[in-house]
C-alpha cells in the first residue's frame, strides 16, 4: 500500500476525495472556522466524543465534507503511544473492503514519534495475510495520506514509519507462511531478492560450506530433516570500511518438531514461527534498504528444520561447535541455542561493534514476560540500554534480565563442556547463559522473542517484532556514529575507494 504526507488543515482535509477521512483529535483541541472543525468542537462540547485516545464518533456524508466516511477520534496527549491506540480503535474502517483510500489527519501538530505511530498502526491495522489462501480478497486500502499542520518538520518521522512497515510486513509474511511454504531454501530464497535493494548484499551457504566452516551444532540440529539447512549471510553497508558492523543474528527453525525429544501434538502449529528471530533479522534489513542510514550491519541466519528421524540427533550426543567446544545434546528440543551458538561463533570474524541475537527461544520466557515485553538479555550495560531505550521508542519493548554466572551451573555435564539444557527453572536464563559461553568478549545482547514473535488464539498470526526495536536501535547507532566522527556517507566512502 502507498502512504503519503501532506500538509493538510482540516478545512483542506474536508475537501480530500475519499473513502474514509479519520480525523485525530487530541486532549486541548483548538478548533478552527471551517466547518469539519466545527463538528468536532460541538461534539466534544455535547459530550458525543470525548478525546480519549481511541473515543471515536463516526459521521456517514457530512455536509460539506468530501469524504463519505468520516471518524473522529479521540487522540489522548497526542504521544505516538496514544495515536497507535487512536488508529488501533478505528481498524475496523480501515480494513473494510469499501476502504480504499483514506485520509488520516492530525487536528494539531503531532508529537515526535506520532506519524511514525500512525502509518505502522493504519498497515497494521489493514494487513491480509494471502500466501497461501485461494478465497481471500487481498487488502483493500491501497492508499493513505496523512495529512498534518506542517509536512516538512515530520518528513523524517513519516519515512521512518513507511519503511519500518516494509520491514514488519517482510517478516510478518515470512513469519505466518506455513512451514513447507518457508523452508530453509525458500528463506533463503528470500534473502536473495532483498540483495536487489540498494547496499544489500547476500551469501547463501549450504550444508557442505557449514560443515567446512566446523559447525557441528548447527548440523546436529539439521540432521533429522529432509530439507537442506541454509546459513544466510546479510550485509548492509551503509557507513565507511572501517566502520565497525552491528551483527544481527536470528533464529532460522523454519519448523520445530522437538527432534527426537519431540513435543507434544497441541499447539505443534505454531512452531512454523519458530523462525521469527530470522523473519525479524530480513525484515530489518528490508527497512534499512528505505532508510540507508551511515552504518554497517551483518545479518546471520542459521535456518533449518528440527525433525525427528532415524538419522536424527539423540538426546546424549555429544557434537563438537565450531568454538571447539563440546556440547551434550540432553534434550533436542533445545535447538536453537544449539544453531545460535555457531553463528554466534561465525560473527566474532567480522569484529562488530556489537552482536545482537534475536530468537523464539525459550517457552520460559513467555512465561516470565508473556506477549508483552521481549526478554533482553546482555554482557553489556551501553548496549542493553540502547536495545531498551530502542523498544520503548519503536513501542516494541523489552525487559531486561539477569545473567549471574550462577545460573550456569546447571548446563553442567559430565560427558562434554557443557549440556544444552539445565532445569526447569529460570529456563529463559539457563538458555541465555548458554548462549554467552560463545560470545567472548565481545559486547553481545539476546532478545527471547518467543512470547512476542507471534500471537495465539483467534488473532494467530507473526507480529513482525522486534523490527521496530531493532531498527530504531540501528538508526541510533548510526546517529551516535556520525556524531562521533566526520560525516562518511557512503557515497564518499565508495568516490574514496574508487
Ligand atoms: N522454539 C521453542 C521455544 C518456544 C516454546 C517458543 C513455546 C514459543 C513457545 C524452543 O526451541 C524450545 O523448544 N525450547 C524448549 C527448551 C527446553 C527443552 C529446555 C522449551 O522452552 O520448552
Ligand atoms: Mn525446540
Ligand atoms: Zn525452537
Amino acid at each position: 500500500m502507498n502512504f503519503d504526507l501532506k500538509t493538510l488543515d482540516l478545512a483542506a482535509a474536508a475537501s480530500e476525495k475519499c473513502d474514509l477521512l479519520v480525523v485525530l483529535l487530541p486532549e486541548g483541541f483548538k478548533p478552527g472556522k471551517d466547518a469539519l472543525s466545527a463538528l468536532a468542537a460541538l461534539a466534544l462540547k455535547n459530550g458525543d466524543l470525548v478525546p480519549k485516545a481511541g473515543k471515536h464518533l463516526q459521521l456517514y456524508q457530512a455536509p460539506a465534507i468530501a469524504a463519505r466516511r468520516v471518524v473522529l477520534v479521540g487522540q489522548g496527549d497526542g504521544s505516538a503511544r496514544a495515536t497507535r491506540q487512536a488508529v488501533q480503535a478505528v481498524a475496523g474502517a480501515l480494513k473494510a473492503p469499501q476502504t480504499k483510500r483514506a485520509v488520516l489527519c492530525f487536528a494539531a501538530e503531532p508529537a515526535a514519534g506520532a506519524v511514525s505511530a500512525a502509518v505502522q498502526a493504519v498497515a497494521d491495522a489493514s494487513y491480509v495475510y494471502t500466501a497461501t489462501k485461494t478465497k481471500v480478497e487481498a487488502r483493500s486500502l491501497g492508499r493513505c495520506v496523512l495529512g498534518v499542520p506542517g509536512a516538512t518538520a515530520v518528513r523524517t518521522d513519516f519515512d521512518t514509519g513507511v519503511a519500518l512497515v516494509a520491514g514488519v510486513e517482510f517478516a510478518r509474511e515470512w513469519g505466518n507462511r506455513p512451514a513447507n511454504h518457508a523452508t530453509p531454501t525458500l528463506l533463503a530464497n528470500a534473502a536473495k531478492t532483498l540483495a536487489k535493494l540498494p547496499g544489500i548484499q547476500c551469501k547463501i551457504h549450504g550444508p557442505a560450506e557449514v560443515a567446512r566452516l566446523g559447525m557441528g551444532a548447527f548440523l546436529a540440529v539439521a540432521r533429522g530433516s529432509e530439507e537442506p539447512l541454509r546459513f544466510i549471510e546479510l550485509r548492509y553497508n551503509g557507513a565507511g570500511k572501517d566502520q565497525a558492523p552491528v551483527v544481527l543474528v536470528g533464529k532460522g527453525i523454519t519448523f520445530d518438531t522437538g527432534g527426537i525429544s519431540i513435543k507434544p501434538a497441541a499447539e505443534m502449529d505454531e512452531m512454523k514461527f519458530d523462525m521469527g528471530g530470522a523473519a525479524s533479522v530480513l525484515g530489518t534489513f528490508r527497512a534499512l534498504a528505505e532508510l540507508q542510514p551511515a552504518i554497517n550491519v551483518v545479518g546471520l541466519v542459521p535456518a533449518c528444520e528440527n525433525m525427528p528421524d532415524g538419522r536424527a540427533v539423540k538426546p546424549g550426543d555429544v557434537v563438537t561447535s565450531m568454538s571447539g567446544q563440546t556440547v551434550e545434546i540432553l534434550n533436542t528440543d533445545a535447538e536453537g541455542r544449539l544453531v545460535l551458538c555457531d553463528a554466534l561463533t561465525y560473527a566474532a570474524r567480522f569484529k562488530p561493534a556489537a552482536v545482537v541475537d534475536i530468537a523464539t527461544l525459550t517457552g520460559a520466557c513467555v512465561i516470565a514476560l508473556g506477549g508483552v515485553r521481549s526478554g533482553l538479555f546482555a554482557n553489556n550495560d551501553a548496549l542493553a540500554s540502547a536495545l531498551q531505550q530502542a523498544g520503548e521508542t519503536a513501542q516494541d519493548p523489552c525487559w531486561r534480565m539477569p545473567l549471574d554466572d550462577d545460573y550456569a551451573d546447571g548446563l553442567k555435564s559430565n560427558f562434554a563442556d557443557m549440556g544444552n539444557v539445565a532445569g526447569r527453572a529460570g529456563g529463559s536464563i539457563t538458555a541465555a547463559k548458554f548462549l554467552q559461553k560463545f560470545v567472548g568478549e565481545l559486547a553481545w545482547a539476546h532478545l527471547d522473542i518467543a512470547g512476542t514473535a507471534w500471537k495465539g488464539g483467534a488473532a494467530k498470526g507473526a507480529t513482525g517484532r522486534p523490527v521496530g526495536l531493532l531498527v530504531h536501535y540501528l538508526l541510533e547507532q548510526s546517529r551516535t556514529l556520525a556524531a562521533a566522527k566526520p560525516a562518511t556517507p557512503r557515497r564518499t566512502a565508495r568516490a574514496r575507494a574508487a
